[in-house]
């Protein structure tokens, strides 16, 4: 295993959530469904203790979580132009679309969060003694929450979406009644829901 690159990637996730914090916190100012910024404050919560689990898997690895790396500052570039992007949206006149700029906002971030985590996991397999038990304990926290965070606000944005043009909508989405947590899963959610119309 590329030791080097496994510490760039637990950098850029911990940078990653970090952002997420704020990307959540400028989406739940534009969400309007009150299921949604339900979702979106336990989201929060969660991105939060993300940040604290990566700042402890930095302990554990021996690596500084203040150390700058050219692709942290691309990670953060991103995540505040997500957040930019969701501003420019709520200063408009039409709050149905500042939501859906948020949702795609989160499901942007959450698509390399959810990588990040699954990325975590397969090196955890490789890492020796206390280091890999940190690592492997830590993802078995959060990925089932990561794939919570893509899916269901996947299934949101679809949704919102279609409702935005005229067409039938599932509010909340299936993804979210089911809880999914798998891409067979949130298929499956995305079936019923077209079923449904
Ligand atoms: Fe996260
Ligand atoms: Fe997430």
């Amino acid at each position: 295993m590329n030791t080097k690159q496994l510490e760039d990637l637990i950098l850029q996730s911990l940078e990653h959530e970090m952002g997420g914090v704020k990307v959540y916190e400028a989406a739940l100012s534009c969400a309007v469904n009150s299921d949604l910024k339900r979702e979106w404050s336990r989201y929060l919560e969660q991105t939060r203790s993300h940040v604290s689990i990566l700042e402890e898997v930095c302990r554990a690895m021996k690596i500084d979580a203040g150390r700058e790396t050219p692709s942290r500052q691309i990670v953060r570039a991103i995540g505040a132009a997500l957040v930019d992007g969701m501003k420019l949206a709520k200063s408009g006149p039409d709050p149905g679309a500042a939501e859906i700029v948020a949702c795609e906002a989160i499901v942007l971030a959450e698509t390399k969060d959810h990588l990040d985590w699954e990325l975590l996991s397969q090196c955890a397999e490789h890492l020796p003694g206390p280091m890999g038990d940190t690592v492997k304990s830590a993802c078995e926290t959060v990925e089932d929450q990561e794939d919570e965070h893509l899916y269901q606000t996947r299934g949101w944005c679809r949704e919102l979406w279609i409702e935005s043009l005229g067409f039938a909508s599932v509010l909340p989405p299936p993804e979210e009644r089911h809880h999914v947590k798998t891409a067979i899963g949130a298929a499956r959610a995305q079936q019923a829901a077209e079923k449904r119309r």
